[in-house]
This record gives C-alpha cells, structure tokens and sequence, in this order.
C-alpha cells in the first residue's frame, strides 16, 4: 500500500520508517528543505537507537524516501498520516492545532482519490471531526475519511513500541476506514498485537488518559517520596511494595526530579484545558501539573541546601541535561529548570551529558560542556545527577569523590545509596525519597 506521511518529526519519522518496514511504500514529506535533503542524503535528525540502520535498509529496499512535493507524495496513496506538533498554545495552555488544519487543508486541495487521512499527532477530542470540516470545507468532491490513530511511543524505545505495541488504537467512522487501517496494520494484527477499533472520541480520548495516567502515576510517587525523606522511608523499597501488587504494577514508580519530555507535560495541560473547556475541570490532572512543577522546585531546594544555603561562588556537575536517557530531547527536561535555578545563583556549572550537548547550548546558557563526567566533577563542589544514562550507572564513585572540591552527591535518579556513597568517601548524599547524609568536611569542623 501506499502511504503518505506529512511530518517528519519525531513521531512522523519513527512512524514513517517503521510503516515502510511493514513493507509498504511511504513517501514522507515536509516543508522544511533542509530537513528533507538531509534526509535523502541518509542523515537522521534526532537521536533514536537503531533508527538510522532502518532507515538506511528501507530506502535501499526502494519503500522510503522524502520530499517537500505533498502531490508526489499523495499520487496513488491510500492513506495520509499527519504527523505535525501540536504544541502548547501560548496564553491558554490548549494544543495548537494550527498545523493539523494546514496540514488538513493542503491535503484536501491536492488528492485526487479516495484517501483516509490518518491523525497521529495527539490532538483533544474532537479534533478529527474538525479536521473532516475542514477537508470537506476545502474541497467538497473529494471522496476521503478520517482515523485517529494516536501513537504511545517511548522516545529511545520508539522501534520496539511501534512493532511490538502494548496495542495499536485506531478510531474510524467507517467500515472502508477500518480496512484501509487494518491493511496498514497488517503485519501486527498477523502476530496478534491487539488492534482496538473505536470511534474518533474514544481514541482520542485514549491516548490523553493514558498520558495523564501515567503522570499522574509518576507524581504520585514523587509526591509520596517527599513524605519518605519526612518520615525516614525509603522510596524504592515503598515501590517495590507497592508494584508487586498486581492492580498498580511496578512500572512508572520510579521517584525522580519530575516528568518532563516532549508528551506528559504537554498532554497533561492539553487534557485540562478540555475539561475546562467542558465545564468539568479535570482535578486530579490539574493537581498532577502543579504538584510536577512543585517537585522540580523542591529540588532546587534540595540543592541549596547540599550547597550550605547558596550557590554563589560554587561550582557543580551535572550528569545529564536531557528529560531521560537514550534521547537527545531536552523538551520539558527538569534540567531545564534546575540548571538555570545554579547558574542564576552564582554557581559555576559545568554539564556532560553523552546526547544532549547539540540542543542544550542553545538551551542552558552560561554552561561549560564536558565530555567525560570525571572531567566534569573536577573541583566541584557538588555533582547532581540529573539522567539516568547507564553512562552515569556504574562511575567509579571514588575517582569523582577524590577529584571533587567538596565531595557531595544529589543523585536525583537514585540510582546509587547512602553505603555507596559513604564507601566512596563522599561527604554528602542525597536522593529522592530516601533519607541521606551530611557529612562535615574536615575544612568545615576546622573553620569552626
Ligand atoms: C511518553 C509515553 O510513555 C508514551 O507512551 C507517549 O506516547 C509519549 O510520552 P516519553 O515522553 O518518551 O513517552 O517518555 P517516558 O519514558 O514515558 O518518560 C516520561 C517522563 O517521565 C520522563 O521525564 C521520565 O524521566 C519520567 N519518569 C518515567 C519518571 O520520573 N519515573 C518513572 O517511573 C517513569
């Protein structure tokens, strides 16, 4: 089959690829020139493990390829995905979905046959019908349905997810839809990946549930790891506890430095704006998005108070700069907030992180980039791990400790303990949700 895929983003290029190694032909298109030549010389734009290996066997295979022409790309398609942003629209916190209708609308004024028009950009619920309005609106003859087909991939684990999905949701209003979709599935729906077919409301509907579920999961914990450090329990043994329970699962537990990423922060605040929209505010949603900035704020706190009250005049290492590991995406990332938070406050901050030095230096002005995370720790007064690459998994704790000025940790991933920070001969350690240690330092004890 077919397929046109207009977006060559994150979500349109994994998708794009992926659908092409189903073995359909797809013809990505995107306005941006630069983009789609780099593309066509084989360069990928962003960082997703194994994506550039596909690509590369896919345009051999003649199935992929990239243009800026969307005629070239809809002649004979079958099915059109519109894969562009839907970012947070500024003043109202509402998805602007100004590129969906433009891309809706070029795609009305330039097919020829029969063509379902795919959204996978996530969209609030109702967009699809606006998108129909809007194709109708444009071009009355042309003979088209829409499908909400929301995607649920992992930024680093993108391949995995689209070809072994927990399952593919799919929202049609007709029968021929539902075909053309199941075509285009076909290869999932052969190794019985669930395909659910619902109604364009309910699909929509789905991917912001899921979304703000999972937020709200996560600042569960991070909320109840705050209550740990108050009380003297540890949040990864209150986890373990809790996941193995069947009903809550042990995914999603992990206490952290707040959500971030391109999709949480953005759906969340997507979906209660609906429920305002609707007179019905979303409360539970809304306390997730406070109770997300209030955790990243709490960390800044955290680290003053590892810094003796200010930061002025120190100098701390960061591990980690991108929302999560394996991605080279800063969107959201809580280093956003607590790397400007150091540097705002007199500190001298140098940042290693193995992806996301190309965006963060236009993103954290003031910093010095590192390479290697022992060159980075070199003189500081405190290092805060702020991602969880397995980079930063297994340091040697006491080379870092030996190199430091003031050997103190915030390992706001809680990746390593209180034993393995005192066996390394830090002075201080703290993590999220876990009671730590302060330690004073020869110089100190001496000074008083
Ligand atoms: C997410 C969803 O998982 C995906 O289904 C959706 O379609 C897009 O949004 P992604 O943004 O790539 O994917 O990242 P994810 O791995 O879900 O992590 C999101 C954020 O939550 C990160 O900042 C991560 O560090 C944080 N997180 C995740 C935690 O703090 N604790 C956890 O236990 C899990």
């Amino acid at each position: 089959m077919k397929i046109a895929m207009i977006g060559t983003g994150y979500v349109g290029l994994v998708s794009g690829i992926c659908l092409s190694d189903f073995g359909h032909d797809v013809v990505c298109v995107d306005k941006d020139s630069s983009k789609v030549e780099r593309l066509q010389r084989g360069e990928v734009p962003i960082y997703e493990p194994g994506l550039d290996q596909l690509m590369e066997k896919n345009v051999s295979a003649g199935r992929l390829s990239f243009t800026i022409d969307l005629t070239e790309a809809l002649d004979d398609a079958e099915a059109v995905f519109i894969a562009v942003g839907t970012p947070t629209r500024r003043g109202d916190g509402h998805a602007d979905l100004s590129f969906v209708m433009a891309a809706a609308e070029e795609i009305a004024k330039t097919a020829k046959n029969y063509i379902v028009i795919v959204t996978k950009s996530t969209v609030p619920v109702g967009t699809n019908r606006q998108v129909k309005q809007t194709v109708r609106k444009a071009n009355p003859d042309l003979e088209f349905d829409v499908a909400s087909n929301p995607e649920f991939l992992r930024e680093g684990a993108a391949i995995e997810d689209f070809m072994k999905p927990d399952r593919v949701v799919v929202g049609v209003q007709t029968e021929r839809a539902a075909e053309v979709m199941q075509e285009i599935y076909r290869p999932l729906y052969l190794r019985e990946f669930p395909i659910l077919t619902t109604d364009l409301e309910s699909a929509e509907m789905i991917k912001y549930a899921a979304n703000a579920f999972l937020a709200t999961k996560i600042t569960f914990i991070n909320e109840i790891a705050a209550l740990c450090e108050r009380t003297g329990a540890d949040v990864k043994q209150v986890s373990r506890g809790m996941g193995l329970d069947g009903r809550i699962g042990n995914k999603f537990l992990h206490a952290g430095p707040g959500y971030g990423g391109s999709c949480f922060p953005k759906d969340t605040r997507a979906l209660a704006r609906t429920g305002q929209e609707h007179g019905l505010p979303l409360q539970i949603t809304e306390a997730v998005i406070a109770v997300n900035e209030e955790i990243k704020r709490r960390m800044i706190d955290k680290l003053v108070d590892m810094c003796d009250g200010s930061f002025n005049g120190k100098t701390v290492a960061v591990l980690g700069a991108t929302f999560k590991p394996n991605t080279d995406d800063m969107r959201e990332a809580p280093s956003l907030t607590i790397v400007p938070a150091l540097v705002g406050g007199g500190a001298k901050v140098r940042v290693c992180d193995p992806q996301g030095q190309r965006e963060g230096e236009e993103r954290l002005p003031g910093v010095q980039w590192v390479d290697d995370p022992y060159k980075c720790v070199s003189k500081a007064h405190l290092v805060v791990l702020l991602t969880e690459w397995n980079e930063f998994r297994a340091l040697d704790l006491k080379r870092i400790a030996r190199k430091m000025e003031t050997p103190r940790l915030a390992d706001l991933r809680n990746i390593y303990s209180v034993k393995d920070a005192k066996r390394a001969g830090f002075d201080a350690y703290e993590s999220v949700g876990r009671v730590g240690f302060l330690r004073q330092t020869a110089k100190e004890t001496a000074a008083e």
